[in-house]
This record gives structure tokens, sequence and C-alpha cells, in this order.
């Protein structure tokens, strides 16, 4: 049986997980689900890295021991995967210590090949990034293709003699092009070996959250060495050959951007000199931006993986992450272009088509799956000849890792679907009393929609279920591919009505934005002098109270106490200051406020200021705000904010 081992990086346990690691872990489920259907022994290993610097810093800085940071945040992923429903076939843990007996293994036999040797490092290192960087890529006390802070270190170290293997990596990435992925990062590697590679320092002594040097305990080993040895780890290699023969060298470590240097550089090297062999591939996807914002810590704005899987439901969220972006390319997380291709390509295209289609067999048929029809009709032909083709194109765009394209032939597929039933007019053929024609039409959609329902389990996993469900679908064999060839469904198989599929959005956002865009300081600049005067006064008449208001009144307004994270210019726009609040929720809230005239963006980061929360959203210079500032205009022409002092909780209802 064809093997495919598929990895994502093992997740650092300083925090909780993000969108990033919710991302990779679902494109590595698609991929697994996917094999696995199409009949080959998967193995899909996730999990924590869980030793180093990092990891001993932020647990003294919470006042707990590594291990039990450990244990809370890897319990974190855990329960991720679990609500993402992630099927993964192994969750390692690098303070296991199976894994601890093959890392030591590695080194040792690393050492046997000549490769290490004790000498004295000097140089920047970042905790954050796990990093050693020279000179030449560190600026201002930062690196700088991570913006982390760098620190001095000085200390004996093991060395690893990385530069020996610059000459097989280079013909390996040259040999191979399916080695490091896409081209584009493949070159990227190339030119970065070809630059020239120094050995390694693969040992620290200043801390003790490690796997120990072998013969030499007061060293702890470098993360990375220990970190990318999970991969054989999980493959059985050194206590389980049988399996690691199976397994081993891995199908795609699928990795982000920012750590292909250990991946595809460091790794094979490791391996190479520990005289195993090399993956197949590595991988490396984009990065996900936050509507139009680079994630980061000192804006606060990382998107929350559980508040992502609490707010939208699981096919959704995994439709619009694969498809929306090209496998490798950055991507940019936009609620919008989410309700958008829920609402447009799963809610009309897919949910309509499952939805009308078993509506009229159980009005037209009597919920019973009619005989399989090999018709000669030419509507019908091309039906059953664009179902062999999807087939085949998605099985194409999944071995190129295109998931993107996957999902649109599957969407192709279903608006094929859509047009035939609408040529074919089955409520016609009912009126005309023609059930010949109306069973071979029925069957063929049927059958259409079985196929659909089989192809979109790796991606739309609960959609798929509800659709072959529908169909009475329901032995496993009955979804895998063996079960994609045309006439799979028995005369008399029993339809059910389907559960709903997608619901809409309310796209009342857009509506709002649309509005607001007028607003924008951009657009009015751009208008004569006399719309502008107009849109002034017009802007400025706020509309007095005609009388005393209820209570009831008041309290629809939900004024609370925010906190303010972070505060930065908005590019193009001089009154305008964006600023990430804290609300007491999950995730901070983005709020637009035309104040940059009043307060330099530092002045304003820790203070505690009263907002509208339950105002709706608008778009400002195209950026969402998500809240206001509730401020008093000052006779100079500046406003004031309404303060609290900090003891007053984000969050906190203002009454
Ligand atoms: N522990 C290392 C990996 C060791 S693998 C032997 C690590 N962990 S991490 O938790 O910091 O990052 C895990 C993954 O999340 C990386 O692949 C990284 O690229 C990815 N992402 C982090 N931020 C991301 C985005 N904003 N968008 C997409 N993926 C991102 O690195």
């Amino acid at each position: 049986m064809n093997t495919f081992y598929i990895s994502t990086p093992i997740y650092y346990v300083n925090g909780a997980p993000h969108i990033g690691h919710a991302y990779t872990t679902i494109v590595a489920d698609a991929f697994a689900r996917y094999y696995r259907q199409a009949g080959y022994d998967v193995f899909f290993q996730t999990g924590t890295d869980e030793h180093g610097l990092k990891i001993q810093r932020a647990a003294e800085s919470l006042g707990i021991s590594p291990r039990e940071l450990a244990d809370i945040n890897s319990a974190k992923f855990l329960e991720l995967f679990k609500k993402l429903d992630i099927r993964y076939d192994r969750f390692i843990r690098t303070t296991e210590e199976a894994h601890k007996a093959v890392v030591t293994e590695v080194v040792r036999r690393m050492i046997e090949h000549g490769d290490v040797y004790l000498a004295k490092y000097a140089g920047w290192y970042s905790a954050s990034d796990e990093a050693y960087y020279d000179e030449l890529e560190v600026e201002n006390g930062r690196a700088k293709a991570s913006g982390s802070v760098v620190e001095w270190v000085e200390e004996e170290s093991y060395f690893f003699r990385l530069s020996r293997y610059a000459e097989p990596l280079l013909r390996w990435y040259k040999e191979d092009p399916q080695s490091v992925q896409p081209d584009a990062r493949r070159n990227e590697v190339i030119a970065f070996v070809e630059g020239g590679l120094k050995d390694l320092s693969i040992s620290r002594t200043t801390f003790s959250w490690g796997i120990p040097m072998p013969q030499d305990p007061k060293h702890v080993l470098y993360v990375w060495v220990d970190a990318l040895t999970n991969y054989i780890t999980g493959a059985g290699a050194f206590q389980d050959e049988e399996r690691y023969a199976r397994y081993w060298p891995c199908d795609i470590h699928l990795i982000g951007k920012d750590i292909l240097r250990f991946h595809a550089v460091y790794w094979p090297a490791f391996l190479l000199s520990a005289g195993l062999t090399v993956p197949k591939q590595v991988f490396a996807h984009g990065w996900w931006m936050n509507e139009g914002y680079k994630m980061s810590k000192s804006l606060n704005n990382f998107i929350d993986a559980f508040a992502l899987a609490e707010e939208y439901e699981l096919d959704v969220l995994r439709y619009y992450l694969l498809r929306e972006v090209p496998l490798g390319n950055d991507g940019n997380f936009a609620r919008e272009r989410l309700i958008e291709r829920n609402n447009g390509e799963l809610a009309d295209n897919i949910g309509n088509l499952v939805n009308r289609t078993l509506r009229m067999a159980q009005g037209y048929i009597q919920n019973q799956a009619p005989a399989p029809a090999e018709t000669n009709e030419e509507i019908d032909r091309n039906l059953r000849n664009a179902a062999a083709e999807a087939v085949q194109k998605i099985d194409e765009f999944v071995s190129k890792r295109q998931l993107h394209f996957a999902l649109e032939q599957l969407l192709s597929w279903s608006s094929a679907l859509n047009l035939y039933v609408h040529t074919t007019e089955p409520w016609k053929l009912q009126k005309a009393e023609d059930p010949t024609r109306l069973h071979q039409v029925l069957y063929h959609a049927l059958e259409g929609i079985r196929i659909l329902g089989i192809l979109a389990a790796a991606f739309l996993p609960n959609t798929s279920d509800k659709i072959l469900d529908a169909l009475s679908q329901t032995a496993p064999e009955q979804r895998l591919f063996s079960a994609l060839a045309w006439g799979g469904l028995q005369e008399g198989t029993p339809l059910n009505k389907p559960e709903i599929l997608f619901t809409k959005f309310e796209t009342k956002m857009t509506q709002d934005n649309t509005n607001q865009a007028t607003t924008e300081p951009k657009a009015a600049e751009a208008k004569p002098a006399e719309a502008k005067k107009e849109k002034k006064d017009k802007k400025e008449k706020v509309e007095e109270p005609t009388g005393p208001i209820d209570f009831s009144d008041f309290t629809k307004v939900e004024l609370r106490v925010a906190k303010i994270l972070s505060a930065e210019r908005v590019e193009g726009a001089e009154k305008l200051l964006k600023l990430s609040v804290d609300l007491g929720e999950e995730l901070p809230r983005t709020v637009v406020a035309g104040i940059a005239k009043s307060f330099a963006p530092e002045e304003l980061v820790g203070l505690h200021v009263a907002t509208v929360a339950n105002l709706k959203p608008a778009k400002l210079f195209g950026i969402p705000s998500q809240a206001m500032l509730l401020a008093a205009d000052r006779p100079d022409g500046k406003v004031e904010l309404t303060r609290y002092s900090t003891d007053i909780t984000p969050g906190t209802r203002i009454r």
C-alpha cells in the first residue's frame, strides 16, 4: 500500500494558538484526509515544541515551571484540534521520553561522524525565534527578518559542521525540484547555501530547559536539533524499524515561510550526518495578515484560533482559508471576503444545489433513487464526462499542492450540476408527466451530488457527511475515491431531506461600510470645495434630543471602559489614529478615531477610556472600526477623552 506522511511544525507552548497554527494544521488535515480517501496509508503528525530558552523564560515570567507551562499550552493545542476536528494520527510532545532517546541517538551519530566539536560561540541570539543571527542580519538590536529582539551571547558551545553539507544540500535542491517548494522558496534556499554555510552552535550552557548533550550534561541541546528530530521520532526511528521503513522519508513537511532555513538547510544536514534519508519535500506556506495588518505582539492583533472556531462553522472557515490563498502565498484574513465566499460560493452554489435537488426527490420520486441511466442525451453525456474531469483535475491540483484550484474545481462541478438542473427543468417534466425523463434527470443530478459529496470530504468534512448521509451513503467504502465512478448510486436508495448546509451571513456590515466610505477624509478631499462644505455641515449636524429620553433608551447604548493597547497613525489620513483596544473580550478590537490632532499615538497607550461598544461597525479609510471613543471638544479645537483610572477592568460597563 502506498504511504503518505505529512507533518506540521510542532508548535511552541509559550502562548495560545492563533490563526497561523490553525491554518497549517487545517491544510495538513486536508491533505491527510484526501490521501486517506485515495487509499493511502496516511500518517499525519502534529504536536508541540516544549524545550528551549523561549519556553523557560515564558514560564519564569508566569512564576511556573516550564513543564507546567508546556502541559497547560500543549493541552490548548489538543483542545483546539479537537474543536477543529483535526484527524491527526500522532500528537507528539518533545518532552516525551521516547523523543529524548531519539534526539540523543541522532546527536551521538553526528559525533560519531566527526561533525561535532567544542568551541566558543560569540554572536547574536533571539530567544523569540530561537535563532542565531550574524552581524549582517541584525539592525538596532533586532533581527531584520523577524523584528525580534536579539541578545549578545558568548559561551562555550558544541558546534555542528554545517559547512560540510553545503555541497550535498545543493545537489539535493538542484537534482530534485520537489525537495523544497514552492520554487521561489527553493531558489531562496539555494542562494542562502551558495552564500556559504557557517558551522552551527548546537548547545548552550546558560539555561537548563532542554535535552542534555550526550556525555556533557552541563550543555543543553539547541532546541531546533531537538524539535526537528520530532519528525523521525514519530515515524519510529531507532525504535520501530518496520514502521520507520514504512513512513520515512516524510512526503511533506508543511511549514511556514519563517522557518524555512531550519527545515530546508539544518534538518537535512542533521539527517545526512546521522546517516538518515532526507525528507521528500519541505513545503513553505505564507503568512496571514489580519484585515491588512501584519499580526504582531506590539499591535496585539493576533487572531485567536479558538475565537475563530467559535465564530465560524468549521467548513466555512476551512473553505475560506484553503480557497482564498494559493498555498505558499501570503494571505489577508478579511471577514468581508469570508462572508462573500460563504454566501456566494457555499450557500448559493453548493447549499442551493443540494437543497433543491433533494426537495425535488422528496416531491417527485418519493425519496427513492431512480435507476441509473446511461442515456444518450448530449447534456447527460456532457455531465458524466464533466464528473470524470472534475475528479481528475482535483487530483492533479492536490498533487501539485494547489488546494485553492482543487476547491475552485469542486465549485465548478457544483455549478455544472446547478446548470444541469436549471436547463433540464425537472419541475416541467413533472408537470408534463414525463416520468422516464424525470427519473433520468434526477438520477444524473443526485449521482452528481453523490460525487460532489465524496470529493468535498477532505475540504468540507461536515458538508460531505451531511450530503452523503442524505444519500444514505454511510458505509466507509462508499466515501472513498474508489466509489467515485459514475453509477454508484443504487436504484431504490433511500434519500433524506438534508440538513441545512450553509447559513448566509447578513451583509449589513458591507452596507454600512459603503455608507461610511463617503465620509472617508480622502474621499472628501477629492471633492470640490462646495461639496466638501455641504458634507461638513451635514456631518456636524448632530440631532439634538427633542425631550427627555426613557432610561431604556439610554441602556440601548453600550458604554464600556476600554484599555488602549496600541495606537498608530493612518497613512494618508492626518486626523486619524488606528487603535487596538481591549474591551475585556477574547480579541482586541480595532478603533479608528479622529484624534490625531489632539494626541501623539504613544500618549494613548495604556489609557482606560470610555467607548460606545455596540455601534454598528464602520469602515474608515478602508479600516474597519469596531467601537467609538467618547470625547469632548475643547475650546482650542482639540478634543479630550473621557478617561478612567487603570484599576477599572477593561470591558466594565459604564452606567
Ligand atoms: N516550534 C517552531 C517549529 C518547530 S518545527 C520542528 C515554531 N513554532 S511556532 O508556534 O512559532 O510556529 C508554528 C507555525 O506557525 C510556523 O510554521 C509559522 O510559520 C506559523 N505561523 C506563525 N504566524 C503565522 C501567520 N501569521 N500566518 C501563517 N502562519 C504563521 O516555529
